[in-house]
């Protein structure tokens, strides 16, 4: 079942780049018509004014960086929660938003809890994004989007949450065009940004042996930064919460520019700060960040594409991620931080497919 890899979180990494282009598939063949989401799916835009994104862990992180992505693209004001605080708070329900439960499995319950109390509130709208046909979640919505991850044994989600922001960009565009917000020019650059994807999947997947070097460095440490900014701060929280799943090392996320409100006094020449930092409009921003951890002693870990323009020094080490793919560099750059955890626990020896203390599908609270 293994095939030439050595653990399921190892083969499900490598799998993206087809996990991705099936998931694709669907979404280039659908021309972002609603129907992509279910038959009654232009009823439902019609009705809806924002979007409220309800999801744990991984899946939580995915619907992170769809807020950005559903804002920027579809002008949609769009909210996103943890499912197990979203079911216990006094929420002032709209119920003209769409509720978006994101879920690889299906069956985690603090989603579907969630999903059933914002059903009591007055949302009639509701959308699942899972990855497992007919599971609770999925049933109890009323449109659904498939990934075509195919089955994940993992306990660490890799080719699940990138399939998850595929569904999540189609949702966004989907409901730009179903607006009448999406220029023609616009749509071809998306449709381009998706075809090109799982090509540039495989080339950050053939930097394995530099990350791999680097997860020999991060092993012996106790603790780890991670840092990104924009649509990028979710992939930092990503990295950190593989990192911690199925190394045990301690790592945070910090949106870059926070460094200074805390997280700076953390930084000594003990800490590895990981940097996501391909080259954006806040890329600037980034550097300046950055800055203040070497002046600290901190060791920096950058991923930066082809055009960031950085160069190695002293305490800085770079990775050079493919050009980034536009609007879809999320996904793009979840792959490397992905293969970062992998590589560090492997060093450490840890179960990496069956991490302690965790089940695959979260079924209690
Ligand atoms: O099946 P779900 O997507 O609902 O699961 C949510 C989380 O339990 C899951 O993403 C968890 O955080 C993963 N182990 C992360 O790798």
């Amino acid at each position: 079942e293994l095939g030439p890899y050595n653990h399921f979180m190892q083969k499900e990494i490598h799998e993206q780049p087809k996990a991705l282009s099936d998931t694709i598939e669907q979404v280039l063949e659908s021309g972002f018509a609603p129907s992509l989401f279910g038959d009654h799916a232009q009823n439902v835009f019609e009705q809806i004014d924002s979007v409220q994104i309800l999801a744990c862990g991984t899946s939580y992180y995915a619907g992170s960086v769809a807020r950005y992505w559903v804002e920027a693209i579809a002008g949609v004001p769009c909210s996103v929660e943890i499912a197990s605080e979203y079911r216990y708070r006094d929420v002032v329900a709209n119920p003209k938003s769409l509720i978006v439960t994101i879920s690889q499995s299906g069956e985690t319950l603090d989603t579907m809890e969630a999903l059933k109390y914002a059903k009591s509130l007055g949302h009639e709208e509701t959308l699942s994004i899972c990855n497992v046909q007919e599971s609770a979640i999925p049933r109890a919505s009323k449109l659904v989007f498939y990934t075509r991850a195919g089955a994940e044994i993992g306990v660490a989600s890799t080719k699940a949450f990138t399939t998850q922001l595929i569904a999540l960009f189609a949702l966004a565009v989907t409901l730009a065009k179903f607006k009448g917000k999406l220029t023609a020019e616009k749509e071809t650059e998306y449709l381009e940004a998706l075809r090109h994807l799982p090509g540039s999947v495989q080339h950050a997947l053939n930097l394995e042996p530099q990350i791999k070097s680097w997860a020999e460095k991060f092993s012996p440490k106790d603790h780890a930064l991670f840092l990104g900014r924009g649509v990028h701060y979710p992939i930092a929280l990503e990295g950190a919460l593989k990192l911690k799943e199925i190394s045990y090392i301690h790592a945070e996320a910090y949106p870059a520019g926070e460094l200074k409100h805390g997280p700076l006094a953390l930084v000594d020449e003990k800490m590895p700060v990981v940097v996501i930092a391909p080259n954006d409009a806040l890329l600037e921003k980034v550097k300046s960040n950055m800055q203040e951890v070497r002046a600290r002693g901190g060791e920096l870990f950058v991923f930066a594409d082809l055009d960031s323009h950085f160069s190695e020094s002293e305490g800085v080490h770079v990775i050079r991620t493919p050009r980034h793919v536009g609007v879809l560099s999320p996904v793009l750059h979840a792959i490397p931080v992905q293969l970062l955890a992998y590589h560090a626990a492997l060093q450490k020896g840890t179960d990496v497919d069956k991490p302690r203390n965790l089940a695959k599908s979260v079924t209690v609270e």
